[in-house]
């Protein structure tokens, strides 16, 4: 089974060919660098850019993949949560090759890509905990079988990406401020007492009092024109960022005893948060943290998606056969 798989919800105009459950090609071209001088990413440049660089995303991840386009049987795209004229792009593309081959179109869940993100390279054990922590999302999720989502707790206020790329702006770091934090982190200290956000046992989540507490602290250290290194907040921010996630999961883990842990996104790609989610494995419990470049937004983990889309509804057909 071949499947050609579209993401464009933001910022990446990403394709990628999926052949016999393995990634041929992953093709991403990051509008990062058109967005940065504005601090975040603009929704009528995105669509433009996606306009203007789709065509040759779709050629190289065909050529990369050694295949023809008569050999697609499936076409995946990623259909919400995103921005509106970005997905709109994806959609029409997937539509066009989808008409032209005669093949199916599956409709895929952003999200519910990144969580599949981490069955490119490993199966899952169930019942499985994610954590889905990207730019626009944070969710603690349980899963007991494919695509079967409960959703055990989610963020009220800021995603925890976008807490680091608020947090980063304060710093007047470059956008995204997840990336940059997680390097400069390394040669700071955590010497500020920073908040934990939303400490108790739900499974809910708040960063807008660990953004705000930073904000107040570089407020006040101007103000009494006390010199400070960005490293040591970025450590201090980051410490407590990725407490509070642990401890989430860790009280998860006690109530529903998962075979599995993953965790996903942009923030997945997280140095510190990785480490931290890798010592939580147990002889009963495995961590699966993706390889960074599935952890930002690619086309890869919707086309492993697509793949557990259309293999359950065709165990479905068989099973309604017999
Ligand atoms: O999943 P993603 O690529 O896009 C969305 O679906 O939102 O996530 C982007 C987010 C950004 O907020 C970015 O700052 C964050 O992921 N991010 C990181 C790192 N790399 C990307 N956050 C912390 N540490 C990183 N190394
Ligand atoms: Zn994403």
């Amino acid at each position: 089974m071949t499947i050609l798989a579209i993401e464009t919800s933001c910022d990446e105009t990403a394709i990628a060919i999926y052949k016999d459950k393995k990634v041929k090609s992953n093709i991403i071209f990051s509008q990062i660098a058109n967005h940065q001088q504005y601090g975040g990413v603009v929704p009528e440049i995105a669509s433009r850019l996606h306009i203007s660089k789709i065509s040759y995303v779709l050629k190289e991840a065909i050529k990369q993949a050694q295949i023809q386009y008569n050999d697609i049987d499936y076409i995946g795209y990623t259909d919400h949560p995103g921005l509106s004229g970005s997905l709109h792009i994806g959609k029409v593309c997937a539509q066009t090759i989808s008409l032209m081959l005669k093949k199916p179109l599956i409709a895929c869940n952003h999200i519910e890509g990144h969580i599949y993100s981490a069955a490119i390279n490993n199966e899952f054990k169930f019942p499985l905990i994610t954590l889905v922590v990207s730019g626009g999302h944070t969710q603690l999720v349980l899963m007991k079988k494919h695509l079967d989502f409960h959703i055990l707790g989610e963020t009220y206020d800021d995603a925890v990406g976008e807490a680091y790329d608020k947090v980063a702006r304060l710093l007047e770091l470059e956008y995204p401020g997840g990336p940059i934090i997680d390097k400069i982190a390394k040669k700071g200290q955590n010497i500020f007492e920073l908040p934990l956000g939303k400490n108790d046992n739900s499974f809910d989540f708040s960063f807008s009092g660990l953004k705000s507490a930073v904000a107040n602290l570089i407020k006040k250290l101007n103000a009494r024109q006390l010199q400070f290194r960005k490293e040591d907040i970025a450590c201090s921010f980051q410490e407590q960022a990725t407490n509070i996630l642990i401890k989430k999961i860790t009280t998860a883990m006690k109530k529903y005893h998962p075979k599995m842990i993953t965790v996903v996104g942009g923030v997945a790609a997280n140095s510190v948060l990785r480490t931290k989610v890798e010592n939580l494995a147990t002889k009963n419990t495995t961590v699966i943290i993706p390889n960074n470049k599935y952890c930002t937004d690619n086309a890869a983990m919707i086309a492993r998606l697509t793949w557990q889309i259309i293999n359950n509804r065709l165990k479905d057909v068989s099973k309604k056969k017999k």
